[in-house]
């Protein structure tokens, strides 16, 4: 009933009579009044007047789906969206949700806030209300455990172009899948497996995306490694809209992989937005580091270095940061 009343006030530009709503829905003025409450506190400014009825004033800051869902233009991605004011982690709650119940393939979980955003290596990933994306997305795909790097480069590089395409600005992505500006963080992808070995993977794709956080909004001593859509672009961005423009990318990659069975180009696009390829870099496995350089990310994702002493290694996961200490000896005149 109040998605029902709402697309009758959206459509609406001045006000509309309690009586006029409740004949087209067949229900009663007071069951009208109720749902108009219900909406208010949803966040929708909804303003009513004696003898003219209900006008809605401003839509909320909110994902809803309802909101969401008519901007989606996709095969799979975004048929199901479960919406939390808040919870402790939309990766959490997905993973014990599929053991529940029946999702269904391209199932959405998103929450305006996370108490415990879990991020790579164990990190956590703040998550400030009402201000960014956070989001975990269920995919079955039909593939080898051995391929299952190739999802966490199609959606990185899907997420990022989504993002381009939204904000008019180029983004890089750092390997794996971290979409940096200018060498600043904006968006994180934590990919995790849930489900039997030899069956099909259930893979949990988790985004947390920085929209319109502001400085303040960010641990002090990430300040210079991390920011936001907002600060970059000086402006508070439409995070619906922004959603609905990275899941329509999604889908659309997802789509040319699994059904055109084309990874050779989507590693192609990859690579050149990756900015490490031939530069010295440290790969970090655990409490070891690696020095080396960047040569190539081969066709299983994984990221091949070569090290000082000429040998070639290939790391599916990791995180890597550029070299500023040169190993390679230059040449002195
Ligand atoms: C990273 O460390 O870069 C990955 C960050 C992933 C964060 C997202 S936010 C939505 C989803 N739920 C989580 O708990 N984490 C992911």
């Amino acid at each position: 009933m109040k998605d029902k009343i709402i697309d009758i006030l959206k459509n609406e530009k001045d006000y509309i009579s309690g009586e006029n709503i409740s004949n087209r829905l067949g229900v009663t003025r007071a069951a009208v009044w109720k749902s108009i409450k219900r909406l208010e506190k949803d966040g929708y400014i909804i303003e009513s007047k004696n003898k003219l009825g209900y006008r809605l004033n401003e839509m909320p800051d909110r994902l809803y789906p309802r909101e969401l869902s008519p901007y989606l233009n996709t095969n799979i991605i975004g048929k199901q969206i479960v919406y939390f004011d808040e919870i402790n982690s939309t990766n959490i709650y997905l993973k014990n949700y599929i053991k529940e119940s029946d999702m269904h393939e391209g199932s959405i979980i998103v929450a305006e806030t996370q108490t415990q955003g879990k991020g790579r290596l164990g990190r956590t990933w703040i998550s400030p209300k009402y201000k960014g994306l956070y989001f975990s997305m269920l995919i079955m795909p039909n593939i080898s455990l051995d391929n299952i790097g190739h999802i966490t480069i199609l959606f990185a590089l899907a997420i990022c172009k989504g993002i381009e395409e939204y904000t008019g600005e180029k983004f890089e992505i750092k390997w794996p899948n971290d979409i940096l500006y200018k060498g600043k963080k904006v968006c994180g992808i934590l990919t995790e497996i849930s489900g039997e070995i030899d069956a099909i993977p259930h893979v949990i794709v988790g985004i947390g995306i920085n929209v319109n956080s502001d400085i303040k909004d960010f641990d002090i001593d990430l300040m210079d490694m991390i920011t936001s859509l907002k600060i970059i672009l000086n402006k508070q961005l439409n995070r619906i809209e922004l959603m609905a423009c990275i899941l329509n990318k999604m889908d659309e990659y997802y789509m040319k992989y699994i059904n055109d069975n084309d990874f050779k180009s989507i590693l192609k696009e990859y690579k050149n937005r990756l900015k490490i390829l031939n530069k010295e870099v440290i790969i970090y496995m655990g409490k070891n580091k690696i020095n080396g350089i960047a040569t190539d990310i081969m066709n299983n994702g994984a990221l091949q270095i070569r090290l000082p002493d000429g040998e070639t290694k290939e790391y599916i996961s990791g995180e890597i940061s550029l070299n500023k200490f040169s190993f390679i000896k230059k040449d002195i005149n």
